[in-house]
């Protein structure tokens, strides 16, 4: 049961000016991290770049094309050294450009995925997963992916149900 296993969320999100819905005091994506937190009583880790992206959406949205484009690694304010300790990890984040925002692959690609089962999650604003669940089984080389979950960004404060279905339908 995915319920019973020892869970971790690594997600990125971004609070600041978002696409629809103006300024945000949470980012979407951590509104989803802190559902699954709650239903699988999963722990938490947040992945943050070290110079944070600008607040307005213009200015993030070229400055993480930049990225995208040159392929970059970003430095992240703190990093998560590996993940014994956790059967089931569960990867979300915000679709940037279509891909997940580079500071996720300069985390994951530090972690060691053999045998642990990925449950990928995005929020989106009508690109759904995106390449996202791709990037994540080139990165998690050695993991079970299993099916990703894809929450529109202004609908994540009424998705707690569709979370929970996900995580029941992935039980495998
Ligand atoms: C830099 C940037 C690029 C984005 N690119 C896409 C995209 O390609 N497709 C899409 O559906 N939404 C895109 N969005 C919208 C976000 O995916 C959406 O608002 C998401 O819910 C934000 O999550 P967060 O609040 O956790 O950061 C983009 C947003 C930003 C800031």
């Amino acid at each position: 049961m995915l319920k019973n296993q020892k869970s971790l969320v690594i997600y990125f999100s971004k609070k600041d000016e978002n696409y629809t819905v103006g300024y945000l005091e949470k980012g979407n994506t951590e509104v989803i991290a802190e559902y699954i937190q709650e239903l699988v009583n999963a722990d938490l880790f947040q992945v943050e770049r070290k110079s944070p992206y600008a607040k307005d959406y213009q200015t993030c949205t070229l400055e993480a094309k930049e990225e995208l484009e040159n392929n970059l690694r970003p430095e992240l304010l703190h990093y998560l050294d590996n993940i014994d300790n956790y059967e089931v990890i569960y990867i979300g984040q915000p679709v940037w450009w279509d891909y997940p925002p580079m500071p996720m692959y300069t985390q994951l690609e530090k972690l060691n995925w053999q045998g642990k089962i990925v449950m990928p999650f995005t929020t989106h604003e009508g690109s759904g997963l995106g390449h996202c669940v791709s990037a994540i089984q080139k990165i998690c080389v050695g993991a079970e992916v299993r099916d990703g979950l894809a929450i529109q960004g202004s609908m994540v404060k009424n998705a707690k149900s569709e979370v929970e279905k996900w995580i029941y339908q992935n039980e495998k």
